[in-house]
């Protein structure tokens, strides 16, 4: 993390546990007195589609996949309310951030949180079967409560997913971010331009700070031109709660 000495990660509570009025509970145990983490960036996101693949793209060939997507978008919690679809998405920052929420997340099967792990957030969550089609003594779905980023690396992959820079308090943002200088536009079927086309999303304009991974990649998308899936990585930040989340 070149521009920061301690550690950040990326927490999401998810909508098992804001249905279960966990929030505050959660919020309580991962606060400075019980982690020595703090705060660094906090948003309410109502998740879509394209978000949550994203998010959980290392998954994308498992067999729970397809249930977990729903599951992060708030589909089966909130079946008919969707305007109730929603998660808590934080930045910690502080000494073994990683490994200290993750400790105090506890395993990720909350059965094996129970046992091995009483009194971590995750003892509190659900293993779901259903007759879903799945491989043998395997889960449609764990619902554990809260997200995680399990390694450095993850953390600032979701962070820099979730976060723009000036989502994070300017003393504690941890990579390196450059002043855009043209615009950036993106279609729903995932075109980028520099110049305003209609129907498309104004990413970037000039004078925005941006992570400068991301602006490196856009540059490099647009050198080669066409369709590039990774355009999403870039773009799903700056469509979080947009006037109709149109790009599901
Ligand atoms: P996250 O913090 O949510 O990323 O969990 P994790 O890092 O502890 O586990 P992992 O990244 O391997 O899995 C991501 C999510 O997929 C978990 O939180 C579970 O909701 C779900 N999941 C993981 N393994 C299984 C499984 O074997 N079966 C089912 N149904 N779901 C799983
Ligand atoms: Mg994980």
């Amino acid at each position: 993390m070149p521009n920061f000495t301690v550690e950040q990660t990326l927490v999401l509570i998810k909508p098992d546990a804001l249905k279960l009025s966990l929030t505050g509970y959660i919020l309580s145990s991962l606060s400075e007195p019980h982690t020595g983490l703090r705060i660094a960036g906090a948003k309410i996101v109502h998740v879509t589609d394209l978000l949550a693949r994203e998010h959980y793209t290392e998954h994308r060939s498992k067999p729970f996949y397809e249930n977990l997507i729903d599951y992060l978008t708030g589909r089966i919690h909130y079946t008919n309310e969707i305007h109730k679809r929603r998660v808590v998405a934080l930045v910690y920052v502080g000494e073994e951030a990683v490994a200290r929420i993750r400790q105090t997340a506890g395993p990720t099967n909350p059965h094996v949180a129970r046992d091995s792990a009483p009194g971590t957030i995750r003892s509190l969550g659900t293993l779901v079967n259903s007759e879903a089609e799945l491989p043998k003594d395997s889960v449609a779905r764990i619902d554990n409560l809260i997200h995680a980023s399990a390694t450095l690396e993850e953390a600032e992959r979701e962070i820099k997913l979730w976060f723009k820079p000036r989502d994070i308090c300017p003393q504690l943002r941890a990579w390196e971010t450059v002043n855009c200088e043209e615009h950036f536009y993106c279609s729903d079927d995932g075109l980028l331009f520099t110049t305003h086309q209609k129907g498309a999303t104004c990413l970037l304009a000039p004078g925005k700070p941006a992570w400068k991974s991301d602006l490196d990649l856009l540059h490099e998308i647009i050198e080669v031109g066409g369709k590039d899936p990774r355009i999403w990585t870039v773009a799903a930040k700056y469509l979080i709660n947009g006037p109709d989340n149109s790009i599901q």
